[in-house]
This record gives C-alpha cells, structure tokens and sequence, in this order.
C-alpha cells in the first residue's frame, strides 16, 4: 500500500546520471559495520556514466505523500505512515521504515487522538522539519531530533494528554506539522557530537512529571485503554 498509494512510484524522480572528467584530489567516505571510513582518491566520485537497475539515487517530495488513518476510532501503529520501507526476514519487524507525520484529518471518534503512551521493540530515532509535532507542541523544535531505543517508554507531554483528555472531539487538522521518524530493529548510538556538542533539551524529562492516575475501578470514572478514551457509568 505504501508503495502504490500513500508513496505513489510516480512522485520518485530519479537524479539524471553525471559524468566529470575532473582530476582533483578527492575524498570519498564509506559508511560500514557502523563506522566511517574515508579514503583518498586522485578523481572526482561523480562520475557515473549510467544508472543501471534500480539501485539509483533518487529525490521525493514529502509534500506528495497522502496519509492514511482512522476513520472511526483508535489509531493503527504510527508504521501506517511509512513512506519507505526495507523489509527483514522476521515477521512484525522491518530493518527500517521511514515514516512521515504531516498534516492531516483528525476525526477518530472516543479517541485519544495524539500519539498515545507506549513502548515497543523498534528503535525511534525522529525529526522535526517544521512546525510543531502533535505530542511535543514545546521543545521538540524544527531541526531538533529524539532518539527513543528499544522498550523505553515515551509519550505525549503533561499538558498535550491533559488537553487531549479533555478536548472536544470535533474534526481537526494539524496543518502545521512536519515531523519523520526511522523506525528500525538495530539500536541506534549516539555520534560524539550528538551526545556532547550538539544543543541539548536539557528539561526533556520534566514534562513527564505530574500525571494524575486515570484508572478508576469504580463506575463513573474514566477508564483508559490504550488510545480510547471510555466514560463509564452514562
Ligand atoms: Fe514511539
């Protein structure tokens, strides 16, 4: 479905192929087993006389892509929003999806509508490209990244769940929001520079403080499961 529909084949541009002649010293770096290497080379790397199959590189507008969701209550998994995906041999899990969170329709009936509390076995390492990000309205911030790895909890902040809770559940759109996500079964790692010299949320923690119990086993109180919301007892 993501392929043909959400991501149709049509919107991929693949790049015109590049020939240089160029004789400049050169480095060309090779990403393997996790690690950089770099080496140097006496002519230009873009020297591609030809594309050949479909390993090519290739330029997608996100703009073109055309979400999917609930049309009646409850969310399905955020991987509903993979624009790419490169499949693993383990059922329920892909080496990695690349997943877009773009504005869209909200209309899901008794429904908690923003991304709900949970935990998972895939690695969550996410980006916001603009605007503001429906479970992180403060700090996630456009050019700001989150890394959530295997089995750690993560979820919207104090006050988006409050409001959520408690909203009118009218159709709404988020028109203002660009965020992607890498979901993927291999742990990610910090680079050097993204855990000492790059700009750190250093409060992240404090908007996970507060939250009130919402589990009543009594008639008349608010029962939560999962991204319903029930009121019991009317
Ligand atoms: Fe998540």
């Amino acid at each position: 479905m993501s392929t043909w529909a959400q991501s149709s084949s049509g919107n991929f541009s693949m790049a015109p192929e590049c020939f240089t002649t160029t004789s400049v010293p050169s480095m060309l770096t090779v990403k393997w087993c996790g690690r950089s290497h770099e080496t140097r080379i006496g002519h230009s790397p873009l020297d591609v006389v030809a594309w050949h199959g479909n390993y090519a590189p290739v330029k997608y507008d996100l703009r073109t892509y055309c979400p999917v969701g609930s049309i009646l209550f409850d969310h399905p998994v955020p991987s509903k929003f993979t624009v790419l995906t490169a499949p693993s041999g383990v059922p329920g899990s892909t080496n990695i999806d690349f997943v877009l969170f773009r504005e869209r329709w909200l209309a899901m009936e008794t429904t908690f509508r923003p991304p709900w509390y949970h935990k998972n076995i895939m690695r969550e390492p996410m980006g916001n490209i603009s605007g503001r990000y429906d479970a992180e309205p403060k700090g996630f911030v456009p050019g700001g990244m989150s890394l959530h790895n295997m089995m750690l909890p993560h979820g919207p902040d104090k006050n988006t769940f409050e409001t959520a809770s408690n909203a009118d559940l009218k159709p709404e759109k988020p028109d203002n929001t660009m965020s992607f996500m890498f979901a993927t079964r291999f742990p990610q790692h910090l680079a050097g520079f993204s855990a000492r010299q790059a700009p750190l949320q250093d409060d992240y923690i404090d908007c996970r403080e507060g939250p009130e119990k919402k589990f009543g086993p009594t008639a008349g109180e608010k029962q939560w499961c999962i991204g319903i919301r029930r009121e019991t007892g009317k």
